[in-house]
């Protein structure tokens, strides 16, 4: 099989709508502003601003780098700085998978809420209504027992969407539906955040969300939690970022599209944490109770908080269906990020045409989501995936990657030098300083930190043992399936860049600048 010439993105905003796309997700909506309360509030921007700019961005940069100059994704780039090196691509490609089975899972739950709430259908009890009426939890976690079609069918129409898109390729599909997607995500989220900022309450929320508790500054677990939300929120650590780039022209600015990204996903964070507890605000007024006993985090706060707040304002109908689209739409474009990444990282390997890899991988993996989720044990299976695969997947392959690239490699000065030759900022000292020597220290304590807790606390408080296997098996499998997708031979690609699949002026500026 021979390589098919890279597809690139048509205009630099198109990238960078893909990666800000890619960034905004469910974790922007619902992870920050309960991360941001639980950890000082108002103190809390401080870690996350530091972690922003000592992790986040340099790692932008570096992921964007890779991706840019071997034009491939996460195994066969890696594959390119040195070949064991691409068991760490295929790492990350894993869990980008696991993420995938999951994310689309939560996806499905916003589409059926979009229906749900026109007309309030959840009623007085939205909490019973998420867990008993719509996903028919088991009363405990265990195996599987029954699928919940309620879910299921909205779960396939998701996954056939993404791949769909992904179908049409990166600058017909992807980037196209970025287009689409962000400029209605801000308009529906403008309108969400002004609206909640004028309820009754508004400002009990927000006083309560940026109060800042500056004891606690000297909790580790606090600066754990900041660097955690940066690497979940921007895509950094599971190849998603290398990918995007690996379609950009080489010409193409890094830092300050690394910047611009960073800054537009912090500031729509930051939004939604204002939306958010606004309208809390307004909901613990109304009950009369303080704020704290009606924020909770993650599901509880999308799909049973923002459920009662609709019940009680006027025009909530409208609210939750803006809001909940507001998810999909920011969902979606996540989404189809984290499955390209699989996609392309075996088109890569393997030389496959795009269809095939979109509908015979992108499929796999829509069909382990489909067969795996929607059951009536679905959420168990849902939180213990996601709480291992965050702690032992893109936290420790982004740890192994950075100690391997800046200390084994010493590979930070070759990538700077090929971010400054084409960007208008220049990197400094300071980014070889975060990546090699800043970051890692903080990622290796958050390992530490958070295996005593797993140990200490079982995890979740969980007793049964099905859930704490099945986590463990994730993290492992992740790593495992890498290494046996390292150890295959490839029929075709990753072995050289292939100059002759670039336009005369790319191969010029190459030549020029790499001799
Ligand atoms: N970055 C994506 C999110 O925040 C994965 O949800």
């Amino acid at each position: 099989m021979t390589q098919q010439p890279r597809e690139q993105w048509a205009t630099r905003t198109g990238f960078l709508l893909a990666a800000i796309g890619s960034a905004i997700g469910l974790g922007n909506i619902w992870r920050f502003p309960a991360v941001a309360y639980e950890n000082g509030g108002g103190a809390f921007l401080l870690p996350y601003l530091v972690a922003l700019l000592t992790a986040g961005i340099p790692l932008l940069i570096m992921e964007y780098a890779i991706g840019r100059k071997y034009r491939m994704s996460p195994p066969a780039a890696l594959r390119q700085m040195a070949r064991p090196a691409e068991v760490l691509g295929w790492w990350q490609v894993v869990v980008s998978l696991v993420i995938a089975t999951y994310y689309a899972l939560i996806l499905a739950w916003a589409v059926r809420y979009v229906g749900f709430s026109v007309g309030r259908q959840w009623g007085a009890d939205p909490e019973g209504f998420l867990f008993g009426t719509f996903l028919k939890v088991a009363p405990a976690p265990g195996a599987p027992s029954s699928y919940v079609p309620g879910v299921l069918w909205p779960l396939v129409a998701v996954w056939v969407v993404v791949l769909v898109i992904l179908a049409f390729g990166v600058r017909r599909g992807i980037e196209r539906a970025n287009k689409i997607f962000i400029p209605l995500l801000i308009v529906f989220f403008a309108a969400l955040v002004i609206r909640s900022l004028t309820l009754e309450g508004a400002g009990t929320g927000l006083d309560a969300l940026f109060s800042p508790d500056w004891s606690e500054l000297g909790n580790g677990s606090v600066w754990v939690a900041a660097y955690g939300q940066i690497f979940f929120s921007l895509s950094i650590g599971f190849g998603i970022m290398v990918t995007y780039a690996s379609y950009l022209r080489r010409r193409a600015d890094l830092t300050g599209s690394a910047m611009v990204a960073g800054f537009a996903n912090s500031s729509f964070e930051i939004l939604a944490g204002i939306g958010v507890f606004a309208t809390l605000g307004f909901m613990a007024t109304s009950a009369g109770v303080p704020v704290s006993d009606v924020a909770s985090s993650g599901l509880g706060l999308a799909f049973v908080a923002f459920p009662t707040v609709i019940n009680e304002m006027p025009l909530g109908s409208l609210f939750g269906v803006v809001f909940f689209l507001s998810l999909v739409i920011a969902g979606l474009s996540s989404l189809i990020s984290i499955v390209q990444v699989v996609v392309s990282a075996v088109q890569d390997r393997t030389g496959m045409r795009r269809m095939p890899a979109v509908f015979g991988v992108g499929g796999l993996v829509a069909l382990a989501s489909i067969l795996l989720y929607p059951t009536d044990s679905g959420l168990y299976v849902l939180d213990a995936a996601d709480h291992f695969i965050n702690q032992y997947g893109i936290a420790l392959a982004a740890l192994v990657a950075l100690v391997v690239i800046a200390w084994v490699l010493r590979a930070l000065p070759m990538l700077q030098a090929n971010a400054d030759e084409t960007s208008a900022i220049r990197l400094g000292h300071w980014w070889r300083i975060c990546l090699g020597v800043i970051t890692p220290l903080v990622l290796g304590w958050m390992m530490v930190d958070s295996l005593i807790q797993e140990f200490d606390e079982n995890y979740g408080g969980y007793s049964t043992g099905f859930l704490l296997a099945w986590g463990w098996s994730i993290a492992a499998g992740a790593l495992v399936v890498g290494v046996l997708l390292t150890l295959v031979h490839w029929k075709a690609g990753g072995e050289d860049i292939d100059l002759d699949m670039e336009s005369p002026a790319d191969r010029e500026a190459h030549h020029r600048k790499e001799p």
